[in-house]
């Protein structure tokens, strides 16, 4: 299977295919081929992970 990273304008990485993400503390997520959204913008409060923030924070990719 493929494994891409694509950088969402004005969002998120979006990650897909099977990758282990770990994060600073050690916690593992197997992404088992789904795709998974990691912050790129800081205001995220589920880090590494995204949960939209970046919309309200204004955030801009270019
Ligand atoms: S990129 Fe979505 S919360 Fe940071």
């Amino acid at each position: 299977m493929n494994r891409k990273i694509l950088c969402l304008k004005d969002g998120p990485y979006e990650v897909r295919g099977p990758v282990r993400i770990e994060d600073a503390d050690g916690n593992v997520t197997e992404t088992e081929g789904m795709a998974h959204h990691l912050c790129r913008c800081g205001a995220s409060q589920i880090k590494p992970f995204c949960d939209g923030s970046h919309e309200t924070a204004g955030f801009v990719s270019e």
